[in-house]
Order: structure tokens, then C-alpha cells, then sequence
């Protein structure tokens, strides 16, 4: 292991990306770390062969990657597309980081699952997703580890934050408009605010930083959501509390009167012990994450 100095962030305007930007360039104990933010322009997922030319180029001592084809429904039509970003294009990075033992933080999914179960799902289970963007991102995670790698993989879960499009954001503009919603109740999960994931990631590098890399052990998958659960409903409804909307009424439907070309986990809560017991690190409870999203924009 040797000293890190400079980081690559993959991906530019994410919601996981801006988050984590704005906390790592903001971090005191992280202020000598040079950060290189890589844009399309620097590093295109599609463009799989321009990849290790450009890793290499940049030779980072460590590589962030929140970057995805992340377009759940058009993945559906767009195959391709959705494997060439999240599988062949993690493949390269993977690759180039089990070379030159580089360390790796890679973004997932709980759409690894097929959502079936009633606990909480451990790293462990079996992993069966409903459609090509989870069949995509399951494939990106098996070709880090196959690679050996120092790599760090977390799932993380229903992201939303007051940047880029997401359903807050989307509730927040329909309240604009309406005074009725319908929204699925019977599909479970944990509402995760970017700005969660940012603050759990930066104490991950901080660790990684202070180690000089991923010690031995610590490489594999990670669960990555605030704590608890909801309903897509429950959580719209949470969202017009803590945004003191109060002329809207939500009404739950089930998942077959909003059909949708993917089809989602019906129960996709992920359990972050091993998170804990790992690294100490816990993101927060999605209700006390949300009052945080909520509070950013009042502040902003
Ligand atoms: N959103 C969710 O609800 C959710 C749920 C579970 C897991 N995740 C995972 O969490 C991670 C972060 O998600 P997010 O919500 O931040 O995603 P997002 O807001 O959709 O952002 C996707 C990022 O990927 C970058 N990207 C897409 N195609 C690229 C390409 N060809 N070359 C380079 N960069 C490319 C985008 O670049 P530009 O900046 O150029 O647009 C953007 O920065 C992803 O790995 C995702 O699979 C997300």
C-alpha cells in the first residue's frame, strides 16, 4: 500500500457525484487530497476501449465510481447501452485497478434483487433482478470481483436529493400542479438521500486514506441506504410534511395500476450490519435524512 494523493471521481453531474463532490472538496482532513471530477469529456463509460489510455493517463490512487447507466425503464429498450456502462466499462476500470492494486469504491443497486423476501436482504443472498438495468449492475459487481481487485462495492437504494431528477424532486413539482396523487404502496425499500451516501463515503476514504488503501478483508459488497423502511406512498406523503405542503392528499395504489416497462422489487430493504461492523459506518434513518434534503433547500 502506498500513500494516496489525488482521487478520481467518475461522473460529473449525478446526483451521487455532486454530493460527494461538494463533501470531499469541503473536508479539512481531506484537504491536501487532489480531486479530479471526470466528466464525459475525460472519461466516457460508453467509449469502453478510450477507458485504461485514460486510467492510465491519469494514474489515480484511488477510484470513485458513482457513474451508471441508470435509466431504469429505457434500459429495458437499451440493452446495449446499459451493459456496455455498467458491466464492460466496470470490467476495464476493475481490471486496471487489480493491476496496478489500485483501490475502488463502485456504486450498485438493490435491483440485484428480485425483492421476494420479508427481511431485510444480506450481501449474501441470492441476487435475481427483474430487469436489464439490475442484470447490468449485478454483472458490473461480478466482474470486480472476479477482477480481485481492492474494491469496495455499495448497494445503495431509491437516491434522492434536491439535484437531478428523482422522485422528490418529482413530488415536490406535481404538488405544484395537483391536489390528488397516486402512488404505489405495496413496493418497499429505503429512501436514501445523496447527501447520506456523500458524508457515509467520505468517512470510507477517510479510512482508506489513513490505511493507505483497502486492507485485506475489507474488499467485497457493502449494503449502502439510510436505515428503516417505507412505502413509495408513505415517503411521498413524508415528503410534503417536511416541505410543509399541506393541499395534496396521496393515494395508494398497487403496483399493477402503475405499470411500468421494469418491472421493480416489490421488497428491496437492504441490512447495513456489515457496514457497521466493518467500518463503524451507518447512514442515517431515512426519516432524519429526508428533514436534512428538506432543510438544504429552505437553507439554498
Ligand atoms: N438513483 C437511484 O435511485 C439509485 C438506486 C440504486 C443504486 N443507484 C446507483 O447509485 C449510483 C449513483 O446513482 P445516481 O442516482 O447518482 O445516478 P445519476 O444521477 O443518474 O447519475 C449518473 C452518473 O453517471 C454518469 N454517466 C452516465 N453515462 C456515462 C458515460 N457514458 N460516461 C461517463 N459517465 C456517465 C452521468 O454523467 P453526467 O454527469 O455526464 O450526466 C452521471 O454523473 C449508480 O451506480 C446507480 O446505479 C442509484
Amino acid at each position: 500500500m502506498s500513500a494516496i494523493k489525488n482521487i478520481l471521481l467518475i461522473g460529473q453531474n449525478g446526483q451521487v457525484t455532486t454530493y460527494l463532490q461538494r463533501a470531499l472538496s469541503g473536508d479539512e482532513a481531506l484537504k491536501n487530497l487532489q480531486l479530479l471530477v471526470a466528466g464525459r469529456d475525460i472519461l466516457d463509460l460508453s467509449d469502453v476501449a478510450s477507458i485504461e489510455p485514460a486510467l492510465e493517463g491519469i494514474s489515480p490512487d484511488l477510484i470513485i465510481n458513482p457513474a451508471a447507466y441508470t435509466a431504469v425503464d429505457l434500459a429495458e429498450q437499451e440493452a446495449d447501452a446499459a451493459f456496455t456502462i455498467n458491466r464492460d466499462a466496470v470490467a476495464v476500470i476493475a481490471a486496471y485497478c487489480a493491476k496496478s492494486n489500485t483501490p475502488l469504491i463502485h456504486f450498485s443497486t438493490d435491483y440485484v434483487f428480485a425483492g421476494d423476501a420479508s427481511e431485510p436482504y444480506l450481501e449474501s443472498d441470492e441476487t435475481a433482478p427483474n430487469g436489464v438495468y439490475g442484470q447490468s449492475k449485478l454483472e458490473g459487481e461480478n466482474a470486480i470481483l472476479a477482477s480481485a481487485a481492492p474494491a469496495i462495492i455499495l448497494r445503495t437504494a431509491w437516491v434522492y436529493s434536491n439535484h437531478g431528477k428523482n422522485f422528490y424532486k418529482t413530488m415536490l413539482s406535481l404538488a405544484a400542479s395537483r391536489d390528488q396523487l397516486s402512488v404505489v404502496g405495496d413496493q418497499v425499500g429505503a429512501p436514501t438521500y445523496a447527501g447520506s451516501i456523500a458524508d457515509a463515503t467520505k468517512q470510507l476514504v477517510a479510512l482508506i486514506v489513513e490505511q493507505g488503501g483497502i486492507n485485506e478483508g475489507q474488499s467485497g459488497i457493502y449494503n449502502f441506504t439510510c436505515q428503516g423502511q417505507t412505502s413509495w406512498a408513505e415517503f411521498a406523503k413524508a415528503i410534503f410534511v417536511e416541505n410543509e405542503i399541506t393541499n395534496i392528499t396521496v393515494n395508494s395504489i398497487r403496483t399493477e395500476e402503475y405499470p411500468t416497462p421494469a418491472k421493480r422489487p416489490a421488497f428491496s430493504v437492504l441490512d447495513g450490519e456489515k457496514l457497521k461492523q466493518t467500518f463503524d459506518i451507518s447512514l442515517p434513518h431515512w426519516g432524519t435524512a429526508l428533514a436534512h434534503c428538506a432543510a438544504e433547500i429552505k437553507v439554498g
